[in-house]
């Protein structure tokens, strides 16, 4: 059988780490590359890559050709969280029969916050008869997937707990700066107001996921503002040192509400100086359910898994507009892809 052939659709951080896997793996060909960035668009996606050797694929910002050229089974799509700004992106490549993984964070539970979108989406799909994905780490996996597969083990549920910890010191620059690690608080507070400090996108998709999953239907899902977390001594990362009483980096909480208690709660934190790294999961009920991982699944390269795992479940399952609960359960594919098909 033929290479499952792939096409990148944004090569920036994520998109590239992606890329960099898929070429070291069996079974799979990347076909193409389309960014818009002005330092990647016209530059062969090797140099895009850092490889130090070129591919003899350009990128281009040109969608329709490079998709009618290459004529691939999959893309894979990472320029943006929100739905409004994928939403002609991933249109524009189903329209050309392909498949779609995204790590678009609205994408992950689209029919919480854009049903319009998602109902068109899905349509567009079941005509054009390919699979839409959006998925990731978190969400995608961490505080949804997994949380609904341990609840496959509960005969009754009461309430849902899921907390993420992680110590951005070990992660990349451009996250660090992302939830504010280094800022004063008045800083941190007029960047969220600009909007250029978001938080974690994708609490609220995760929440409704799992509601689903369960079929409770929630009053309310109610996101927290997004809040700093103070360094109490000075903190550094390789690249940032945040003095005591400045901005180590953020925490965010939502709650999904029956009948005015929080009955699933997920927690998300990151900042440097974090003394335990963790992803931790508590289902109360019958039997209650305790689950820790230690450290907590780094988000990187858990998303790089996730995303390449998740392409021969895409290329296998029904066309439509799928989620992470609707497919097979979650594994990783570790050898050729071809095998996994
Ligand atoms: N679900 C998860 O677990 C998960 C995990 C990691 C990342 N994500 C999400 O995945 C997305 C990508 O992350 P990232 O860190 O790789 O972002 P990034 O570094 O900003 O890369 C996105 C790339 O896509 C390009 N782009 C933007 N709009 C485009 C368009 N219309 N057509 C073609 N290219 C376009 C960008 O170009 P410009 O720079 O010119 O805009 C940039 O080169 C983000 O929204 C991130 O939050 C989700």
């Amino acid at each position: 059988m033929e290479e499952v052939k792939v096409v990148f659709y944004g090569v920036g951080a994520v998109g590239s780490l992606i890329a960099k896997s898929l070429l070291e793996k069996k079974g799979v060909k990347i076909v193409g590359a389309i960014d818009i960035a002005k330092d990647k668009a016209g530059k062969d996606l090797g140099e895009v890559l850092d490889l130090n050797k070129e591919l003899g694929i350009i990128v281009s910002s040109d969608v329709d050709s490079v998709l009618s050229k290459t004529r691939p089974d999959i893309a894979v799509h990472a320029t943006s969280s929100y739905l409004k700004d994928t939403y002609p992106q991933i249109a524009s490549i189903i329209k050309h029969s392909i498949n779609v993984v995204s790590t678009c964070e609205e994408l992950s539970y689209p029919y919480y916050s854009e049903p319009k979108i998602a109902r068109e989406l899905d349509m567009l799909a079941k005509k054009h008869d390919v699979t839409v994905l959006g998925t990731g780490i978190n969400p995608g996996f961490l505080m949804d997937t997994l949380v609904i597969t341990l609840t496959a083990a509960c005969q009754r549920i009461d309430k849902i707990e899921a907390v993420r910890i992680m110590n951005a010191a070990t992660r990349r620059l451009p996250f660090q700066k992302k939830i504010g690690a280094g800022l004063t608080s008045e800083e941190f507070k007029q960047k969220i107001e600009k909007g250029e400090i978001t938080g974690h996108v994708g609490l609220k998709q995760s929440i409704a996921m799992i509601a689903d999953a369960l079929a409770w239907k929630l009053d309310e899902i109610r996101a927290d503002s997004v809040e700093p977390v103070i360094a109490r001594e000075t903190v550094k990362s390789d690249f940032i040192r945040v003095e005591a009483g400045k901005v180590a980096g953020l925490r965010q909480t939502a709650k999904g509400m029956m009948k005015g208690e929080g009955v699933i709660i997920l927690d998300f934190q990151a900042y440097i100086g974090a003394k335990e790294e963790y992803d931790a999961v508590t289902i109360t009920g019958v039997p209650t359910i305790k689950q820790k991982i230690q450290p907590c699944v780094h988000g990187d390269a858990g998303t790089v898994a996730v995303i390449v795992n998740s392409i021969p479940k895409v290329l296998k399952a029904p066309a439509g507009l799928l989620t992470m609960k609707d497919l097979q359960v979650p594994s990783a594919a570790v050898e050729d892809v071809r095998k996994y098909l």
